[in-house]
């Protein structure tokens, strides 16, 4: 079954929609036109209470004054550039320098703040709805015209597919994620660290203390980053580890064990044992931003009113690599002009 509402009028006056889509088992995913938030997904719990499990706002006001990127499509690239600047074809792009003198989630006006075109489909897989967004050239300082799509199918077996395309008409970099915090004991249970994590990855991408790559990768073995087996997210957060002080606790980029680029494989498990809901992240990019919400506040009411604390969410953001851009020995993030940016992601519930 698929809804449309409208949920609020930015500041401006524009209005943003929502979209709800179910699937056979009663789960569902709600979406909105702002940031094309995942603003709700819901899902029953052993118990058969129903459980919603990312952390979301009730107002577009919120979404317009938030800062941790609830629930957004965020680009044109995720995660950092080091000193927020780059060359391309021997031109050298210099971007808003939005954390620390570095580049963070597109800048100031990120793709989280736009609002998105949207269409629902009923597809072969299952329903869902596309979100479109043009990006001009030089937009947040970035080369090309940038057509963007970016669509959520839920299916009936509770996936929920994340289908990111983009083409410019100029070489550009192009590096989009979701940046969804869950909390599988429900968006209102509080800490998100009586969780279990795994990440199928051997290693993990160096990061220096203000969270940009150094280019070494840390063989995670024998360290408080060695998620290889389901480890509850909270046992090593706080352990002394360099990485872990720079972060704050976790905020890094693990490389996904692949057979060969492209491959899409499971990257990473997330349970609570509670609730008996498991999450997988399926994903054929080469990393995942595992995030543990070290940075929220409680700012802002979230919904119901629910404060979000410090580490009440974690994200899976998957991605190139921070920085890669500066770093030719990682996966390449260049969007070559008129190639297809094409990339799937999947959140199944099992
Ligand atoms: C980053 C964090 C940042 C957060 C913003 C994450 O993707 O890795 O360092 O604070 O986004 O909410």
């Amino acid at each position: 079954m698929i809804t449309e509402s409208i949920f609020g009028k930015t500041k401006d006056g524009v209005e943003v929609k929502e979209y709800t889509i179910t699937n056979a088992n009663g789960m569902s995913f709600s979406a909105i036109t702002f940031g094309a938030v995942i603003r709700k997904v819901m899902l029953e719990d052993k118990k058969g209470v129903l459980r919603d499990v990312v952390l979301g706002y009730d107002s577009v006001e919120n979404y317009e004054k938030d800062d941790t990127y609830l629930g957004a499509v965020v680009g044109r690239y995720a995660n950092r550039i080091g000193n927020a600047t780059f060359e391309l074809n021997g031109e050298v792009y210099k971007l808003e320098g939005n954390d620390n003198g570095n580049h963070l989630h597109g800048g100031y006006n990120g793709y989280d703040k736009r609002v998105w075109d949207a269409e629902t489909f009923e597809g072969e897989l299952g329903n869902g709805v596309t979100f479109k967004l043009f990006s001009p050239d030089l937009d947040q300082k970035y080369p090309g015209n940038l057509e963007i799509s970016v669509t959520y199918t839920l299916t009936d077996d509770n996936d929920l597919m994340i289908d990111y395309r983009a083409v410019s008409d100029k070489d550009t970099i192009c590096n989009l994620t979701n940046h969804s915090y869950f909390n599988l004991g429900g968006h209102d249970s509080g800490s998100a660290l009586n969780q279990y994590a795994m990440i199928n990855a051997d290693f993990v991408t160096e990061a220096d203390a203000k969270s940009i790559t150094t280019g070494k990768m840390i063989y995670v073995s024998g360290t408080p980053m060695d998620f290889t087996s389901e480890m509850l997210i909270g046992d090593h957060i706080d352990d002394d580890y360099y990485q872990l002080n720079y972060g704050l606790g976790y905020d890094h980029n693990w490389a996904l064990n692949k057979k060969e680029e492209g491959e899409m494989i499971l990257a990473a498990t997330l349970e609570n044992r509670k609730t008996g809901i498991k999450m997988e992240v399926y994903t054929d990019l080469p990393g995942v931003q595992f995030y543990s919400g070290n940075f929220l506040k409680g700012e802002l009411p979230g919904k119901d009113g629910v404060r979000y604390l410090k580490r009440y969410g974690v994200c899976f953001e998957t991605q190139y690599y921070p920085d890669s851009i500066n770093k030719p020995e990682f996966p390449s993030p260049i969007l070559k002009a008129g190639e297809e940016y094409k990339t799937t992601t999947i959140y199944k519930f099992v």
